[in-house]
Formats: C-alpha cells, sequence, structure tokens
C-alpha cells in the first residue's frame, strides 16, 4: 500500500509524540524520584522489561524496583534442591544497569511456597526455611536494599495467620527468620510487611505489639511496610499519619510497599479524581513522617496491574494509564 504524504506526516506526527511523551517527564517539576528524598519505587514483572516504552517511564521515573512474582520462594525454588533465578536475576541485573536499588520480596509467606513445605517435618522445615533465606539472600548480598524478610503473617483481628510456619514452627519462627537473614546480608535493611495496617486498628495494632516486643528482645528488625493497597469505595484509613508515627516511635523505619488505589470499573474523570485524592494523602503521610522513607507502589501502569484479575469490576489502580501517560493521580502529587 502507497501512503500519501499528509498520512505519512499524520503517522511521524504520530511517533514523534509517543517518542516525546517517553523521554520527557510528565511534570515540569521533574520526575517523581526528583521531587523527593524518600525512596521512589514500583512493582515490575521481569517479562514487562521487554517492553521499551514501560522500561523507558520506568527508569525516568522511579529509583528502586520491587520484584512483582520472582523471588518468592515458589518461583526461585519450585521443588527442593531446583532453583530458578531468571527472573529475579534479570531484576537485579535491570536495577544495577539503570542504578536503581531493589526491594526483595519476600522471603517468609503463606502465599506462593513450593507445595514441597506441606510434606516437611517441623525440624526439617525449620532448616528448610533457614537455608532459603541464607541461599536467597546470599546470592543478592550486597545487591538488596531492603527485604521484606516476613509477609502478612496477620490476621485482621491482630491475631496471628495460621500459615504453615504459624503451626509447624510456633511463635518463634519470626524472631528467627530476621535473625538468619540479618546474618545472610548484614547490609539489607529487614522488614515485615502486612495489607489493611494504614490506620489504627486491631491488625495494625497486633503488628505494633509483636514488633515492639521483638526490639526488646534485640531481634534485628529495622522497618515495617505498609502494603496500602487501597480502594475508592472505603474510606481513606484517617489515622495512616498517627499509625506510621507509632511505629517511628519504636524506632523503625517505615516504607510504603505496594501503593495502589482501585475504583469501580469504567473508571471516569470524577473516580480519578477521587483516586488523586488518595494518592496525595498516602504521598503527604509519608512525608510527614521523618521515618517514613520510601513510597513504592504495586506497579506503575494500568497496563499491567493485579487488580482486575483478583478483584473483578474494580481496576485502573496505578498512576500512569495503559498508554502511560499520567493519570490525574500522578499530577496531583508532581503537579
Ligand atoms: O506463572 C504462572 C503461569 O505459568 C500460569 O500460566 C498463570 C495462570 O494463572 O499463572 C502464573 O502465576 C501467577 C503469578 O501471579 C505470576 O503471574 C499466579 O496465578 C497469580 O496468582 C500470581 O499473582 C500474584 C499474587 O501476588 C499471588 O498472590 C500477583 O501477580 C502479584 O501481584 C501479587 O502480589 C501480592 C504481593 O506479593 C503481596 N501483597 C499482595 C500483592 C497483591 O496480591
Amino acid at each position: 500500500m502507497k501512503l500519501r504524504l499528509p498520512q505519512v506526516l499524520a503517522i511521524t506526527a504520530a511517533a514523534a509524540v509517543m517518542a516525546t511523551s517517553q523521554a520527557v517527564p510528565a511534570s515540569a517539576a521533574g520526575p517523581l524520584k526528583s521531587i523527593t528524598n524518600r525512596v521512589v519505587g514500583s512493582a515490575v514483572a521481569a517479562q514487562n522489561l521487554n517492553e521499551a516504552d514501560f522500561k523507558s517511564v520506568l527508569t525516568r521515573e522511579f529509583g528502586n524496583i520491587t520484584p512483582e512474582n520472582e523471588m518468592k520462594w515458589a518461583s526461585v525454588e519450585p521443588n527442593r534442591g531446583q532453583y530458578n533465578w531468571g527472573g529475579a536475576d534479570a531484576i537485579v541485573n535491570f536495577a544495577q544497569q539503570n542504578r536503581m536499588t531493589v526491594r526483595g520480596h519476600t522471603l517468609v509467606w503463606h502465599s506462593q511456597y513450593p507445595n514441597y513445605l506441606n510434606n516437611l517435618s517441623a525440624a526439617d522445615l525449620r532448616s528448610a526455611t533457614q537455608q532459603h533465606i541464607n541461599t536467597e539472600m546470599g546470592r543478592y548480598k550486597g545487591k538488596i536494599r531492603a527485604w521484606d524478610v516476613v509477609n502478612e503473617m496477620f490476621n485482621e483481628d491482630g491475631s496471628r495467620r495460621q500459615s504453615i510456619f504459624q503451626q509447624k514452627l510456633g511463635d518463634g519462627y519470626v524472631a528467627d527468620a530476621f535473625r538468619w537473614a540479618r546474618a545472610a546480608d548484614p547490609s539489607a535493611k529487614l522488614y515485615i510487611n502486612d495489607y489493611n495496617t494504614e490506620g489504627i486498628n486491631a491488625k495494625s495494632t497486633g503488628l505494633y505489639n509483636m514488633v515492639k516486643a521483638l526490639k526488646q528482645q534485640g531481634v534485628p528488625i529495622d522497618g515495617i511496610g505498609i502494603q496500602t493497597h487501597l480502594a475508592t469505595k472505603y474510606a481513606f484509613p484517617s489515622s495512616f499519619r498517627q499509625n506510621m508515627e507509632r511505629f517511628a516511635a519504636l524506632g523503625l523505619d517505615i516504607a510504603i510497599t505496594e501503593a495502589d488505589v482501585r475504583v469501580p470499573l469504567p473508571a471516569d474523570a470524577a473516580k480519578l479524581n477521587t483516586q488523586a485524592s488518595y494518592y496525595k494523602q498516602i504521598w503527604d503521610a509519608c512525608h510527614a513522617v521523618s521515618r517514613c522513607v520510601e513510597f513504592t507502589t504495586w506497579g506503575y501502569t494500568d497496563r499491567h496491574s493485579w487488580i482486575p484479575g483478583t478483584f473483578p469490576g474494580e481496576g485502573a489502580a496505578c498512576l500512569f494509564d495503559t498508554n502511560l501517560r499520567p493519570k490525574p493521580a500522578y499530577q496531583r502529587i508532581n503537579p
């Protein structure tokens, strides 16, 4: 097919706009990572690093990557002694090449662990967990800024989740995991991470009481990760800042580790405006507390997001749309 000159010009102009939208910051103030002294990060799936435009906006705006699934136990050791480091290596290498830091996610979690754990005795599960921490943290020693050592260990009422680790190893598994982690990579900051712990509530209070006791016992825990998966159908957690302050008073850092704000689909201007106010409140709460050191989102573009698959009828939860254009939420925090 032969193109006429106006068509050629139109295609060239469209390509120029696309190229420009990737190369030029979405805000005159500069990229997100440049307007704050907090670490600004995004979760990333290794497969998406094949997309040039995705990589371009990622490296422009963010200074840290969290692997979305690639460092989970089932990913790195699907069968006992059989390791698969492909995805995790790809992410760490990409970060190093682009002078980004990495948040390791996650070592001890009730989900996405290999099936063989279910058949182990308590003693064997304990040594397998220590070996897993040593092996994974050892492989990336010195290359991971912070690790989510224990993930999602609480129920909503603040009691301990009856995970395989809790049931077979008892309460001591948390302190053990942190001690093994400190020994495996003394340079990494060690975090406990959970969701629905943004405001002061039964769950965040369960977490608070436990980390306070662990600190008093000298367990090497450096911070708490507050995932911050929010939805506009629920009120914004108004005690977010006060909650962070009580953890900071224990001498802990706080990281926003997985922020996203889902809206009912289809999204419209009013919903995205509400979403923007939620993102801005997260951003402001973190900046109001000196120990809040990190603002990381669970993916940065609606092109790749876990939300629609998990919450049917909800989505559009990220700072950038499917075409990698900044949404009102981005513009609210970086006008
Ligand atoms: O890799 C397999 C693929 O081989 C298979 O074809 C496909 C079919 O469903 O599944 C793929 O695995 C999926 C995996 O993501 C990788 O894409 C799993 O089914 C899917 O359940 C898994 O979902 C992840 C989820 O954790 C698992 O609980 C999401 O991507 C990931 O975003 C999500 O992340 C969690 C954090 O780790 C902890 N906090 C909550 C957060 C959101 O749920």
